[in-house]
């Protein structure tokens, strides 16, 4: 009784000096989408959310949430997308992203970039126009990308939209394997 009443107070205790994960959807086109959010095995579920042309809406993500995401425009089915990943509080507390072609290369004009919202040119994940070198195509690609920002962004646009302020081919951040996010490397 004792240890469960200690250890839920230090739980408490460690949440509350954590800094709040969060990932800012934000649309560069005329186009309202839906975005979905997918969690890994174990991981609470986020509501999907609607983002509104030329808007940005800003979701709340669990502490060590590792999922992904993907949009369609607003009224279509939910299909499998171009893909923006992450893993929260990974190794060595750090927070890993990407955006990822491997389930739905042909998705190009939803999921496109994606980067930490206070580091404002480097590193950044995905394409403006895809297909780039900048994303993960097959599973042993080496395209992850590491931050200790807490707030990432990740843009909704058709391909090649030019309102893409990053140019991510002149990135030359370190790009890290999948198996090191979770300390396997
Ligand atoms: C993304 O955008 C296109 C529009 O070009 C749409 O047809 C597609 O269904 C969207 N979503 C996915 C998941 O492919």
């Amino acid at each position: 009784m004792q240890y469960f009443k200690i250890a839920s107070l230090l739980a408490a205790a460690i949440a509350s000096v954590q800094a709040t994960n969060q990932v800012t959807l934000k649309s560069l086109d005329d186009v309202d989408r839906t975005v979905y959010f997918t969690p890994s095995a174990g991981h609470a579920s986020i509501n999907s959310v609607d983002v509104p042309a030329g808007q940005s809406v800003t979701v709340e993500i669990p502490f060590q949430w590792v999922g992904n995401w993907h949009g369609v425009h607003k009224g279509q089915a939910n299909t499998d997308g171009m893909l923006g990943e992450v893993t929260f509080d990974g190794w060595g507390g750090k927070n890993y992203f990407d955006v990822s072609a491997i389930v739905n290369p042909n998705d190009k004009d939803n999921v496109s970039e994606m980067w930490p919202a206070d580091e404002p040119n480097t590193p950044t994940s995905g394409c403006k126009t895809f297909p780039c070198n900048n994303a993960y195509y097959v599973w042993d690609d080496v395209q992850t990308r590491v931050t200790t920002q807490s707030h990432i962004i990740c843009t909704l646009s058709k391909n090649g939209y030019s309102a893409s302020k990053r140019d991510a081919e002149e990135d030359t951040e370190e790009k890290l394997s999948r198996d090191f996010v979770l300390g396997k490397k």
